[in-house]
């Protein structure tokens, strides 16, 4: 069976799934794809005969020929197309965030639950990477005892002028809650925020950089630090503190340059660089498990979680204060 997967919204995202999908990922095709801005669709799948570009989202949605969807449009579009997919009975694999607020994300989850099946998958791609997955196998096979701390950076090159301090966290740190839980394998049940000296070369009134303390149910202390202009290049650590030893993240395989008396190596551009062997292998399974009937990756509940947390961390910026996560009842649906 070959997957013929429709996709909206291509951007930056959308067109980088679209190359992957359209020739790369086996068992799938690119069979339409929708923009508001057509000819953005157009140069997206521009080289692959099998797509068809559409004028109506909805309309692709329910196209008898397109047999699941993967949404990469921006955030606030998100609710009403995972809807649309839900209704229309179809797979559907939606970039994160699920939906900007843990209240949207909810309906997605129950509108779901309702159906009694699985059909969202959440584009938290780094559940992907090796390295990530590494550490995962370390801390589940109990080679280093139990989890005590976890430190996290996310470092970017640089974000538009402007940017809301909160974006920090539901843009970027996003990321840094969803595998946190994923490696832990438990819920954030509490969120502070600090604000360390802001850095003179971002415009006002954007906060960064920022640093979150994340506490889990367990009790286990995650540290993010997240500064979106550091401008050197995009950076992602992670470090897991047990009770029998300690793992982190390596530096992807890179080479090392020696030369006039200093040694250099290269330091990822953005995120796609970075991970771009996790979005591979993310849209490998997404297929394979639509294949298999299974929805598999991050589930709406785990888009809601993370969103959830994300709300918990806002607050605390705001507030200066420990902020509690208020989680609905996980559904036996999700496990
Ligand atoms: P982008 O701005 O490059 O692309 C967004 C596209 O959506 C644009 O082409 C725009 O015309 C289109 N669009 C806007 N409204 C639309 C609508 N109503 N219907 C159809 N298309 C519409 O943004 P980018 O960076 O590609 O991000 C897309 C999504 O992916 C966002 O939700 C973002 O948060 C997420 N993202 C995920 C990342 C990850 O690591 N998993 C990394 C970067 C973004």
């Amino acid at each position: 069976m070959t997957v013929n997967v429709g996709i909206i919204g291509t951007g930056v995202m959308g067109a980088d799934h679209a190359r992957l999908l359209g020739g790369v990922v086996s068992g799938a095709t690119v069979g339409a794809v929708f923009d508001v801005d057509r000819e953005r669709a157009s140069a997206a799948v521009a080289s692959i005969p099998t797509a068809r570009v559409l004028d109506d989202p909805l309309a692709l949605i329910k196209d008898a020929d397109i047999d699941a969807v993967l949404i990469a449009s921006s955030d606030e579009t998100h609710e009403r197309f995972v809807l649309a997919c839900l209704g229309a009975g179809k797979p559907v694999l939606c970039e994160k965030p699920l939906a900007p607020t843990a209240a949207a994300c909810l309906r997605l989850v129950d509108a779901e639950v309702a159906l009694g099946r699985r059909f969202v998958s959440v584009g938290f791609m780094r559940r992907y990477d090796d390295g990530y997955l590494e550490l995962k196998r370390m801390l589940d096979g109990g080679l280093i005892g139990g989890a005590l701390l976890l430190h996290c950076v996310h470092r970017n090159v640089r974000a538009p002028d402007g940017w809301p301090s909160e974006m920090l966290i539901t843009a970027s740190a996003v990321h840094e809650i969803d595998i946190s839980r994923w490696l832990l394998g438990e819920e954030i049940v509490a969120a502070s925020c600090y604000r360390p000296r802001r850095s003179a070369l971002v415009a006002e009134p954007t906060q960064d950089p920022q640093f979150l303390v994340l506490e889990t149910a367990s009790g286990v202390l995650i540290d993010v630090e997240v500064f979106v202009n550091a401008r050197y290049g995009y950076e992602v650590r992670c470090e897991l503190v047990c009770e029998e030893g300690a793992a982190a993240l390596d530096e992807p395989a890179t080479s090392v340059l020696r030369r006039q008396g200093a040694e250099s190596r290269g330091v990822a551009r953005d995120w796609r660089d970075r991970f771009s062997g996790a979005y591979r292998a993310e849209l490998q399974d997404w297929v394979d498990g639509i294949v298999a009937g299974e929805a598999r990756g991050a589930s709406g509940w785990d888009g809601y979680a993370a969103i959830a947390v994300a709300e918990s961390c806002v607050a605390a910026l705001e507030s200066g204060r420990r902020t509690d996560v208020q989680l609905e009842a996980r559904p036996p649906l999700y496990g």
